[in-house]
């Protein structure tokens, strides 16, 4: 298609979603306001329960968001002054803002060039007697090398705390078996913001684990640290998803996996598309994984000059993440300068994503694909 022929394909459409599951959503909103459970109650429930079998764990503990999962995770670990928590520079803010929140200091180590995960070698270096955890992301719903860090961790006493925020179902080949993100860490967070590929009608998370007292514990501190009501053994805050969330969630759920599918359809579409274009790098998957696709991310060359020519050709497009966190400006006592993590600074520097929601029509991919390639003829 002639990129002259200007056709909208914006970067997320949540319209188009719902579009699809409108009624069955409108139904789960209203089975919320007839049974009047507007917290917890019986669709958290079932949520709670499909979604452990969905990611392949024993227990699920709905959060206000993906934040406060990984915070509250965190904080059980018992983290003080000084204890050190091993993550990745390239990711959203959250990740290290929980660790920070929790009372912990985050070491930021590098990434690896191909998959923008965190790179298990630089957590190895990175370890020392005040490490406590690692926090691996799973980014752009691609697994990190999960089997590498479990031996990292395994014999040191430092948990890991998976952040799956852009992974629900991203799964790992380890030792000849799938292994999903979520299923081999201590604990793990999940985020459904709205544009994630589970979203919510507004802000929801979720915590999962296989250690039954973790469980329990992030339980009570969603509830203010009380088992019993009025009665408090430690402080812990408001933390509940509340019930309109969980049931738009539970009615999106079955069609999740569908939904993945074609994200993954549109990348191989995207990537056939793209990668004999000079100046631009198709994402590359690592051959243990099979990735969810939350966002679709090349590395490009001139990348603020294509963004403006996709924005002034109709095509949404986004930046995940131009400023890597260890040289953020609340960080800066922690002493990173620049240069320091040159992978997740080239990173920052080269990336863009494209339009990926399953929605997208032969068309619109054919048309992101002209507007690039039209670029950089
Ligand atoms: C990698 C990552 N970690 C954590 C979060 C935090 O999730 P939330 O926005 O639900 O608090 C997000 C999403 O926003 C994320 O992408």
């Amino acid at each position: 298609m002639n990129p002259s022929t200007k056709l909208k394909v914006p970067f997320v459409d949540l319209k188009a979603q719902h579009q699809s599951v409108r009624s069955e959503l409108l139904q789960a909103l209203t089975d919320v306001v007839d049974t009047a459970y507007f917290v917890g109650g019986p669709k958290l429930q079932r949520f709670e329960e499909e979604f452990a079998a969905y990611v392949g764990t024993n227990f699920t503990v709905g959060m206000s968001s993906g934040t406060s999962a990984l915070e509250l995770a965190l904080k059980v670990i018992g983290i003080g002054p000084g204890d050190e928590v091993i993550t990745t520079p390239f990711t959203f803010f959250a990740t290290a803002g929980a660790i920070h929140n929790a009372g912990g200091t985050p070491v930021f180590v590098d990434i690896e060039p191909g998959t923008f995960n965190i790179d298990p070698a630089a957590v190895e270096a990175a370890i020392t007697p005040r490490t406590r955890a690692i926090v691996p992301v799973h980014l752009y719903g691609q697994m990190a090398a999960m089997e590498r860090l479990l031996a990292i961790a395994r014999g040191r006493g430092v948990k890991i705390v998976e952040d799956a925020a852009q992974a629900i179902g991203a799964r790992r080949s380890i030792d000849g078996e799938w292994r999903l993100a979520g299923e081999l860490g201590w604990a793990t967070g999940y985020s459904f913001f709205p544009s994630k590929n589970l979203g919510a009608w507004g802000d929801g998370g979720m915590m999962v684990t296989s250690d039954d007292a973790l469980a329990e514990r992030l339980r009570r501190l969603r509830l203010h640290g009380g088992a019993k009501q009025y009665h408090h053994d430690e402080v812990g805050t408001n933390s509940r998803l509340d019930s309109v969330q969980a049931a738009v969630l539970l009615a999106k759920l079955p069609h999740l996996a569908g939904w993945s599918n074609k994200r993954r359809a549109h990348a191989a579409s995207y990537t056939k598309a793209l990668k004999d274009v000079s100046g631009v790098r198709t994402p590359v998957v690592d051959g243990a994984n099979e990735p969810i696709f939350h966002q679709y991310t090349l590395r490009v060359e001139r990348r603020d000059e294509l963004q403006a020519h996709l924005k002034k050709h109709g095509v949404g497009n986004a930046v995940y993440y131009p400023v890597p966190l260890h040289l953020q400006n609340c960080f800066r006592h922690l002493g990173y300068t620049r240069g320091r993590l040159p992978e997740a600074e080239r990173a920052a520097a080269e990336v863009i994503s494209l339009p990926i929601y399953p929605e997208l029509t032969p068309e619109q991919i054919g048309y992101v694909v002209d507007t690039i390639r039209g670029f950089y003829r």
